[in-house]
This record gives C-alpha cells, sequence and structure tokens, in this order.
C-alpha cells in the first residue's frame, strides 16, 4: 500500500520513494565542490528546468555557475536565469576589464550565451567563446577556484562545436580541483566520448522517461548499480519526473515534477 508522509513523499509499491522537488533539493540533494552531476532524457523533459532548481540553492558567491549555452533559444535559461539575478553575457572572458568585472557585485551565476543570428559565423563563434568558457574555468580550478561548468545540450557542444576533447578533460581533472561539470545528454549515441565520461564520472545522475533502449543501456557506465533495474525504473516515470542517483552511497529515489 503506498505510505505518504506529511511532507508530500511517499513510497511507490515497488518500493522507491518520491520527493517533492523542494524537499529533494532542500534536505537531500548534497553536492561538493568538484562532483559532476548529468542530467539524462530527451528534448523537452525537463533537464534545463531541475539543473536550475538545483543552482537556486547550490550556486553560490564563492562557487559560481558557468552555463554555457549553444542555442539561440531557451526560454528556460533565459527566465530561471534572470530570477536567479545571474549575469548574462554575450563572450567570454567578459567583455571590459576582466578583473573590475569580477570585484563588482559577485553574482552566483554567469549565463555565458553568444549571439546567434548569422549561419555563416554562429558556430565558429560560438564554438570559440564555449572554448575559453572551458578554458578560463579549467585554468581557474588549477589556482584552486571553484565553480560550476553547465554544458547545456552537451550534444551541440560535442558535435556541432566540436568540444568533445575539452569536455571530457573536464571531466577527467577537473573533479579533483573543485570544478564540477553538469552534462545534459538528450541522446548519448554519436555524442563523442563526453557522455561516456560523464556517466562515469558523476556523483549524481538525473534520468528522466527515456524511450530509446540505446539511450538506456548507457547507464551501464554509471557503475556499481543494475542497468537493467534502472533502465526499468525509468520506464515508470511521469513526465518531468526523473529518477536521482547518487555515486556515494549507491542511494536511489524519484524526484516528483514539482
Ligand atoms: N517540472 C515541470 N513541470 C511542468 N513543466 C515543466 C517542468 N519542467 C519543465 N517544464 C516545461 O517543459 C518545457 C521543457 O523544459 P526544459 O527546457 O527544462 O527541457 P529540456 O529537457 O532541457 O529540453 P531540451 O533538451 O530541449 O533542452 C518548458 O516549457 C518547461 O517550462
Ligand atoms: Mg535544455
Amino acid at each position: 500500500m503506498t505510505q505518504v508522509i506529511e511532507s508530500g513523499a511517499y513510497q511507490r509499491d515497488d518500493g522507491l520513494w518520491v520527493f517533492p522537488r523542494e524537499e529533494f533539493i532542500r534536505e537531500r540533494f548534497r553536492v561538493k565542490p568538484g562532483n559532476h552531476v548529468v542530467f539524462g532524457g530527451p528534448s523537452q523533459n525537463g533537464k534545463t528546468s531541475l539543473a536550475f532548481d538545483l543552482l537556486e540553492v547550490v550556486a553560490t558567491e564563492e562557487c559560481p555557475a558557468y552555463i554555457a549555452v549553444s542555442k539561440p533559444r531557451d526560454p528556460v535559461t533565459q527566465k530561471r536565469g534572470m530570477e536567479l539575478n545571474f549575469r548574462f553575457v554575450n563572450d567570454w572572458p567578459p567583455p571590459g576589464d576582466v578583473k573590475q568585472f569580477f570585484r563588482r557585485d559577485k553574482p552566483r551565476g554567469f549565463i555565458v550565451w553568444p549571439e546567434f543570428g548569422d549561419l555563416d559565423t554562429d558556430v565558429i563563434r560560438s564554438r570559440e567563446i564555449t572554448r575559453r568558457l572551458i578554458e578560463d574555468r579549467y585554468a581557474a580550478g588549477v589556482k584552486n577556484k571553484k565553480g560550476i561548468l553547465v554544458l547545456d545540450d552537451t550534444y551541440v557542444k560535442a558535435k556541432v562545436l566540436k568540444l568533445d576533447r575539452e569536455m571530457t578533460t573536464i571531466h577527467a581533472m577537473a573533479g579533483a580541483m573543485g570544478l564540477g561539470a553538469w552534462t545534459f545528454v538528450q541522446k548519448p549515441t554519436g555524442a563523442g566520448e563526453t557522455p561516456i565520461m560523464a556517466y562515469g564520472a558523476c556523483e549524481w545522475a538525473f534520468l528522466f522517461s527515456d524511450p530509446d533502449k540505446r539511450s538506456r543501456q548507457r547507464y551501464d557506465e554509471i557503475g556499481g548499480l543494475d542497468p537493467n533495474y534502472v533502465s526499468a525504473k525509468v520506464m515508470t516515470l511521469e513526465k518531468y519526473q526523473c529518477l536521482a542517483l547518487q555515486r556515494t552511497g549507491r542511494r536511489m529515489c524519484i524526484v516528483d515534477k514539482s
């Protein structure tokens, strides 16, 4: 029988707990600087929305979020970035005196959003700006600066912007130096090495319902969990719900849509 507790959390018949989003974030989502996080699921399932809900709590002046946007329009990023008072910039390093820029009021997050609109130059410009952001944060990490590098739409970054090497380097090295990478996997096949590294290196994975068997096979890379079990559970999720897996302690629960 379904068990419900006061906060609205409930246990499903299969034993998995479903937590209201706010409660999960407040009580259960713990990350240390340098922890990597992966969001897996097809387009329009709520990956970016969940990432902003989490950033609202974990991005701080000492450990800011750097959100690299790679598409011309993303209403969720626009709206949530404004709500969280993150700073929108279209180049990196931000134009003007860099030291001055960082010295002024320190935001908890930067939305790095290159300009789009010219088919001939969009890819090159977007690639260069995103590459500079990754390299700059990597160099800052070597000097012990903390941060969260949010690589939204990882497929575009890996395949269209050809930044697979840069992103896999971050996954391999950055955790040890306090730079966490948040990776978004719409479809892991044909997206370079980054999704494999991301699943293999993550402290947290948030998996949304995915009808593609090949995508689900990638859960194998997470390690320490039975991929068939994970795959079967993902298939039972409602829209905007996700399965949350934490490597430390091998914990698993469902984060509700609200
Ligand atoms: N928990 C939720 N409840 C209701 N609506 C939601 C929820 N999460 C996301 N949405 C809505 O679903 C749409 C897609 O959300 P979002 O952009 O976060 O998805 P996504 O997985 O990042 O998509 P893409 O892969 O295309 O970037 C948006 O209109 C958003 O407002
Ligand atoms: Mg998105």
